[in-house]
C-alpha cells in the first residue's frame, strides 16, 4: 500500500463521534459516507490512503447520558462504543483504524501534546471567576450550562457552542446562564484554567486560510472562518473543573481535566499511532511528511474546531503538518425536522438494518445523493423508496440484469468475440474510459452528489445502449452483430463494477463475483484498458443487485416517526409541583364515592358546562361539570364517575351544583373520567 512518491499520501480522518448515543443518518450523510467514498476512491486509484476515526469519550455530553440512565459515564462509552462501532462495520465504512479516546495510547499521546505546549509556554495560565452551580458542586462549562447565545440570541445556547449559529465561545459570555444539572442560576467562583491564546493566531490564520485556501476550501466552510476572525479571536481555555477526562499532566492541575475539544481532535493521531502499531508502520509520515494531505471530514457544527483551534494547536505544537482541507457538510433534516437525538427524531443505522438487513448500500446510494453539500438537506422516506425502486433497481439493477441474463441466455455465460466495431461502440467504450476522469474530479473537489450521478450516467449509458441497440432481436437475424453488442455492454458492466465501488461497496462486490472477477481492476484500468473483461471469459449466474420497496415497508417507517412525534408531544408538559401537604384528616374529610350519570344536558350560553343528574348511592343529586368541550351529552348516559359528594353546593349559572365530578388530563388537552375499572361497581362505594 506505501507507495515511493510521496505526494501519494493521505491521511483521512472523520470526526470522532461523541459516545453518548449511537449513530443515525445525519451522521453518515454529513460525514462517514462521504469520507468512506474519498478514501475508497483514493485507494482505487492506488495513493497511500490511511482513514481513521474513533469514539470520542470525554466531555459533557456523556456525563449527561450517563446521569439520566442512571450508569457510570464508563459504562456509557462502553456501551455506545459497541453500539458505533458495529454500525460503522456494518455499513462498509472502510476505516484502516477505529479507536477510542479512553485508549492507553490516546492518553499520553493527548498528554504529551499538552505538556509540550506548556513547557514551550504556548499557554496562558489564568485564574478568574467560573459559572458555578452551588446545589451540584461543581464548576458548569460547555454543556453543564445553558443559556442566551450573545450573538443570535438563541436561547438555548451551551456554554462552549451555540447550535444555532455555530459562534463558540466562553460559558460566562452566555446571557442569562442556567444550570443543565439543576436549572439553577449559577454564581460566580475562582478557579485556575489554562488558556491558547488563539488572537495570538489570528493573523497568521487568516493569511493561511482566507488567503491562502480561497480557492479549494468549501464556501460555507470559509464563511464561517472569516466570520470568527471577523469577529476576533479570544483566548480560549483548554482545562476543565470536571471529573470526567484526561488529567491536566502539570502540577497544580489536580481535579482538572482537558478539554475535550483539546484531547478529542488528538485522538486522529493516536488512531494513527494505534494503527501503525498493529500493523508494523511508521505513523509519523501520516502527520509530519509536509506531502502528506490531511483531510478533516466534519460536520458544520465542527468548522470552529477543526479550522481554527486544532490548526492553531498544531501549529503551536509545531511539528506536524496542517490540513489540506477540512470539508464540513451541511445538516440533513428528518421528514422536514431536525434530527435530534434526545428528541428521538432519528433513523438509527442499527434499528435501519432490522427493518432492511441487506440495504446498506440504498441508503449510503440515497444518503449521497440527497447529501447536505452546500445547504441543509431532508431525508424522506418517499425518497427514499423513490430513489431506490427508479434508479437503483430501475436503472443500475436493470441494466446489469439484463446484461448478465442474457449473456448467460445465448452464450452459457461466456463472454462473447466481438467483430466489427461500429461508430456507436466506439463512442460508447470511449465514453467508458472518459467515465473514471469525470467522477474522480467531482470526488477531489467534495462533490459527492455529482459524482455519483456521473457514476449512474454509465449505468444510463449502458441502459440505451442496449435499447438502441435490442440484442433480443438482432439475436434472430444477426448472430454475429448481437455477440458485439453483448460483449460491449459487458465492458460497460465491469467498469461499472470499478466505478460504484466508493459508493456502493457492497454492490460493487456482488457485481465482481456475478462477473466473476478476481482481478482487482483499478480506476486506471478502466481509463486505459481496451479491455476489461476478455472474450471467453465465463461470468457467473445472474442474482438481483437491488429490490423493490413496497409501500407498506415505508408507511411502516412513516408511521413509527409518528409515534415519536406523538410521545414528544406528551412529554412537552411539564408535570406542575405538587401542592402545599394536608394532614391525613384533612384527606379523610373527603367523600368520594362511585356514581353512574343519569342525564346530562348543555347549559345554555355556556362553551363548558354541563348539568348532570348523577346517582352517587346516597342519592341522586345535580351536578354542573366543565366538560362540555370533551363530551357529548348523549354519550356519557350511564357513564361510571368518581364524584367528590361532600363539597359545599355552589350556584353556577343559577343551578346549585352538589358536588364534583373527578376527572383527568389526556395528552391531547381533553379531559377523561377516573372511573373504576370494574363496570359493576355499585354506586355510592367509597373511593379512597
Ligand atoms: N465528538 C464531536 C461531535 O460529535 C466531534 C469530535 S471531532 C474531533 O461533534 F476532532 F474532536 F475528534
Ligand atoms: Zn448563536
Amino acid at each position: 500500500m506505501q507507495d515511493s512518491n510521496p505526494n501519494n499520501r493521505y491521511t483521512i480522518t472523520a470526526a470522532l463521534p461523541y459516545t453518548n448515543g449511537a449513530v443515525h443518518i445525519g451522521h453518515l450523510a454529513g460525514v462517514y459516507v462521504p469520507a468512506d467514498i474519498y478514501s475508497r476512491y483514493l485507494r482505487g486509484i492506488n495513493k497511500d490512503v490511511l482513514f481513521v476515526c474513533g469514539s470520542d469519550e470525554h466531555g459533557v455530553p456523556i456525563t449527561l447520558r450517563a446521569k439520566k440512565e442512571g450508569i457510570t459515564p464508563q459504562q456509557v462509552v462502553d456501551k455506545y462504543h459497541k453500539i458505533i462501532k458495529d454500525s460503522f462495520n456494518e455499513f462498509g465504512i472502510s476505516f484502516d483504524n477505529y479507536s477510542r479516546t479512553s485508549a492507553k495510547v490516546h492518553y499520553d499521546t493527548a498528554s504529551q501534546f499538552f505538556k509540550k505546549l506548556y513547557e514551550n509556554g504556548k499557554f496562558i495560565e489564568e485564574t478568574n471567576q467560573q459559572l458555578y452551580d452551588e446545589e451540584a458542586k461543581q464548576f458548569l462549562a460547555d454543556r453543564f450550562v445553558i443559556g442566551t447565545c450573545p450573538k443570535c440570541g438563541n436561547e438555548e445556547s451551551y456554554g462552549d457552542q451555540c447550535e444555532k449559529c455555530g459562534t463558540s465561545h466562553n460559558a460566562t459570555d452566555l446571557i442569562n446562564p442556567k444550570s443543565a444539572i439543576t436549572g439553577n442560576i449559577p454564581t460566580l467562583k475562582e478557579t485556575k484554567h489554562w488558556y491558547l491564546p488563539l488572537n495570538e493566531y489570528e493573523s497568521w490564520l487568516r493569511e493561511w486560510i482566507v488567503e491562502g485556501h480561497k480557492k479549494d476550501w468549501k464556501t460555507n466552510v470559509l464563511g464561517q472562518v472569516k466570520s470568527w476572525l471577523d469577529d476576533g479571536l479570544r483566548p480560549r481555555a483548554v482545562t476543565r473543573d470536571l471529573d470526567w477526562g484526561i488529567p491536566v499532566p502539570v502540577k497544580g492541575a489536580e481535579g482538572k481535566v482537558l478539554y475535550v475539544w483539546f484531547d478529542a481532535p488528538i485522538g486522529y493521531i493516536s488512531s494513527t499511532k494505534e494503527w501503525a502499531e498493529k500493523n508494523n508502520k511508521d505513523w509519523e509520515p501520516y502527520w509530519k511528511d509536509k506531502n502528506t494531505k490531511l483531510i478533516h471530514f466534519i460536520g458544520k457544527d465542527n468548522i470552529v474546531f477543526h479550522s481554527i483551534i486544532f490548526p492553531a494547536m498544531l501549529k503551536a505544537e509545531g511539528s506536524y503538518i496542517l490540513p489540506a482541507n477540512v470539508p464540513a457538510n451541511e445538516f440533513l433534516n428528518l421528514e422536514g425536522n431536525k434530527i435530534s437525538t434526545s428528541k428521538n427524531w432519528a433513523v438509527w443505522l442499527h434499528e435501519y438494518l432490522q427493518d432492511f438487513p441487506d440495504k446498506q448500500d440504498v441508503l449510503r446510494y440515497v444518503l449521497t445523493a440527497n447529501a447536505p453539500e452546500t445547504k441543509d438537506n431532508d431525508f424522506t422516506w418517499k425518497d427514499f423508496q423513490a430513489r431506490n425502486n427508479n434508479e437503483l433497481v430501475a436503472v443500475l439493477g436493470n441494466f446489469i440484469n439484463r446484461v448478465v441474463v442474457l449473456t448467460n441466455k445465448y452464450y452459457s455465460g461466456i463472454v462473447p468475440n466481438p467483430t466489427n466495431l461500429t461508430d456507436i461502440d466506439e463512442q460508447v467504450l470511449e465514453a467508458l474510459k472518459f467515465a473514471p476522469k469525470k467522477i474522480g474530479k467531482s470526488i477531489e473537489r467534495y462533490r459527492f452528489r455529482e459524482a455519483l450521478n456521473e457514476m449512474m450516467q454509465v449505468a444510463r449509458l449502458g441502459n440505451k445502449y442496449l435499447a438502441d441497440e435490442e440484442p433480443w432481436k438482432k439475436v434472430k437475424t444477426d448472430a454475429e452483430r448481437t455477440k458485439t453488442i453483448m460483449y460491449v455492454a459487458l465492458q460497460i458492466a465491469t467498469a461499472l463494477s470499478v466505478l460504484t465501488e466508493p459508493f456502493l461497496p457492497f454492490t460493487a462486490k456482488k457485481l465482481q463475483k456475478i462477473l466473476n472477477i478476481d482481478t482487482d481492476l483499478s480506476w486506471e484500468d478502466v481509463q486505459k484498458k481496451a479491455v476489461l473483461l476478455p472474450e471467453n471469459h465465463q461470468i457467473g449466474q445472474a442474482e438481483l443487485l437491488f429490490s423493490k420497496i413496497e409501500d407498506t415497508e415505508i408507511e411502516k417507517q412513516i408511521a413509527k416517526l409518528e409515534a415519536t412525534k406523538k410521545e414528544n408531544e406528551t412529554e412537552k408538559k411539564e408535570v406542575p409541583p405538587q401542592k402545599e401537604t394536608i394532614s391525613f384528616d384533612d384527606f379523610t374529610k373527603l367523600d368520594m364515592r362511585i356514581g353512574t350519570i343519569l342525564e346530562a344536558e348543555k347549559v345554555p350560553k355556556t362553551k363548558k358546562l354541563l348539568k348532570l343528574l348523577v346517582d352517587v348511592g346516597v342519592d341522586k343529586r345535580t351536578i354542573v361539570s366543565g366538560i362540555a368541550e370533551s363530551f357529548k351529552p348523549e354519550d356519557i348516559i350511564g357513564q361510571k364517575v368518581t364524584v367528590l359528594i361532600n363539597l359545599e353546593p355552589r350556584k353556577i349559572k343559577g343551578i346549585e351544583s352538589q358536588g364534583m365530578i373527578l376527572m383527568s388530563d389526556t395528552k391531547d388537552g381533553k379531559l377523561t373520567f377516573i372511573e373504576p375499572e370494574n363496570d359493576k361497581t355499585q354506586n355510592g362505594t367509597f373511593v379512597s
